[in-house]
C-alpha cells in the first residue's frame, strides 16, 4: 500500500475593506504612529463591516481556496475553522455556519480554539485526519473579526489587532514532494491568563461589569516568551527533519510583532527574501495571519509547487506550533 500524505493544494484569503490606520488610533487612545511603528511594525489593519462576522470573512477566503483547488465544495469532507472571534458564543461552531454557507451537508465540521496558533493546530488536525484515512479533502480556515472583542480604550492591545481570513484545502496524496512534511504543536496551560477574552462560564456575558468580553493581554511577558519559545521551536522542527534553514524557501510566521519575527529570523540566520511580512498592512489577524500571508505570496506569483514553507505561531492558551509544508498547489 502506498503511503498517504496530506498536501496543501490551494490557498485563498479575504480582507474587509475598512481600514484602521495609526493616525485613526491617535485620535482614539494615547498613542502615536511612531510608537506603534517602532514597537510593532504595524501601519494599518482591516476592520470587518458591521454586517460581517467571522464566518462571512472565512466564506470569502474558503470560496477562493476551493476554486483554486480544482475541487467542488461537495468534495470537501471536513471543515475546520480556527478562530477566537467566532460568530456565536460557543454554539453553533463557526465551522458549522461556514459549512452551511458553502452548502456542504452531512460532513463533520468543528472549530479549533488555539488563538493565534489556531491555523497550525487546524493544519495538524487536518493532516492527521487525512493520514489516518478519516478524510480526503479538508478545508482549513483561519478567520477573525477580533475587532468585535477589542477595548478601544486599551492602547496596549487595540493597536495590534485587525480582521481578515485565510483558507486552504488539504488533500490526500501519495506524492511526498508535495506533502506536508511535519507539524509540531504544543502549549502551556499554566499560563492561560496571559491572553484572555471573558464572557464564558467563568464570568458569563450577562454579568458584564467587571468582566467585559474584551481581549486582555500581558503584552510584555507574552512577547518575551514568544521570542524564546518560537526560536527554540523552529530550530527543533528543522533538526528533527534533518533540514537547515537554507532549505526553507519561505518563512511564514504569525504576524504578531515585527520584532518577534526578526528575532526568530535571526536565530535561523534567514535572508530577508525568505521572510514573508504582511504585518505592516494587516496587523495581527490572529488565526488568519498565516494563511493570509501564504495567499500574499501566492498572489504575487512567488509561491511555486514544491516550495518548502516554514510556518510558526504563538498565542493564547498558551499555544504554539510550527510546520514544514511543501506547497502542493500550482
Ligand atoms: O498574537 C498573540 C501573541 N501576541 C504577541 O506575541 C504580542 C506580544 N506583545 C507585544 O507585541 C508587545 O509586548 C507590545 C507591542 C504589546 C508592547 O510592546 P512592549 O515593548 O512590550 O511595551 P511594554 O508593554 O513594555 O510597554 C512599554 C511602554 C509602557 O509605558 P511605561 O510604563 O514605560 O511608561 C506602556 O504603557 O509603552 C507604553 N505603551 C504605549 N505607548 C504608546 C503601551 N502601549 C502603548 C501604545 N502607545 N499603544
Amino acid at each position: 500500500m502506498k503511503s498517504l500524505f496530506a498536501s496543501m493544494i490551494s490557498i485563498g484569503a479575504y480582507a474587509p475593506k475598512k481600514l484602521l490606520t495609526n493616525a485613526d488610533l491617535e485620535t482614539m487612545v494615547d498613542t502615536t504612529d511612531e510608537w506603534i511603528t517602532k514597537r510593532t511594525g504595524i501601519k494599518t489593519r482591516h476592520i470587518a463591516a458591521d454586517d460581517q462576522a467571522a464566518s462571512d470573512l472565512g466564506y470569502e477566503a474558503a470560496k477562493l481556496a476551493i476554486a483554486r483547488s480544482g475541487l467542488l465544495p461537495s468534495d470537501i469532507d471536513l471543515v475546520i475553522v480556527a478562530t477566537l472571534s467566532g460568530d456565536y458564543l460557543f454554539m453553533p461552531s463557526t465551522a458549522a455556519v461556514l459549512a452551511g454557507k458553502l452548502g456542504v451537508r452531512n460532513i463533520p465540521s468543528f472549530d479549533v480554539l488555539a488563538a493565534c496558533s489556531g491555523f497550525i493546530y487546524g493544519v495538524a488536525t487536518g493532516k492527521a485526519f487525512i493520514e489516518s484515512g478519516m478524510a480526503s479533502n479538508v478545508l482549513v480556515v483561519g478567520t477573525e473579526a477580533s475587532s468585535r472583542f477589542m477595548d478601544y480604550t486599551d492602547r496596549s492591545v487595540c493597536i495590534l489587532f485587525g480582521d481578515g481570513a485565510g483558507a486552504c484545502v488539504l488533500t490526500a496524496t501519495d506524492d511526498e514532494s508535495k506533502a506536508i512534511v511535519d507539524v509540531k504543536i504544543s502549549g502551556d496551560g499554566t499560563l492561560w491568563d496571559y491572553l484572555t477574552i471573558e464572557g464564558g462560564s467563568r464570568h458569563p456575558v450577562r454579568e458584564g461589569g467587571e468582566h467585559p468580553p474584551f481581549m486582555r493581554m500581558k503584552g510584555n511577558e507574552t512577547f518575551k516568551l514568544a521570542v524564546k519559545t518560537l526560536s527554540a521551536d523552529v530550530v527543533e522542527i528543522l533538526a528533527r527533519n534533518n533540514l537547515t534553514s537554507e532549505a526553507i524557501t519561505h518563512f511564514i510566521p504569525h504576524q504578531a510583532n515585527l520584532r518577534i519575527i526578526k528575532a526568530v529570523g535571526e536565530t535561523l540566520k534567514l535572508r530577508d527574501d525568505q521572510i514573508v511580512l504582511t504585518i505592516e498592512r494587516f496587523g495581527n489577524t490572529s488565526a488568519a495571519s498565516i494563511p493570509m500571508a501564504i495567499n500574499e505570496l501566492y498572489e504575487s506569483h512567488k509561491l511555486k509547487t514544491g516550495d518548502l514553507m516554514l510556518l510558526d505561531a504563538f498565542g493564547g492558551g498558551l499555544t504554539w506550533g510550527s510546520a514544514l509544508v511543501r506547497f502542493g498547489g500550482k
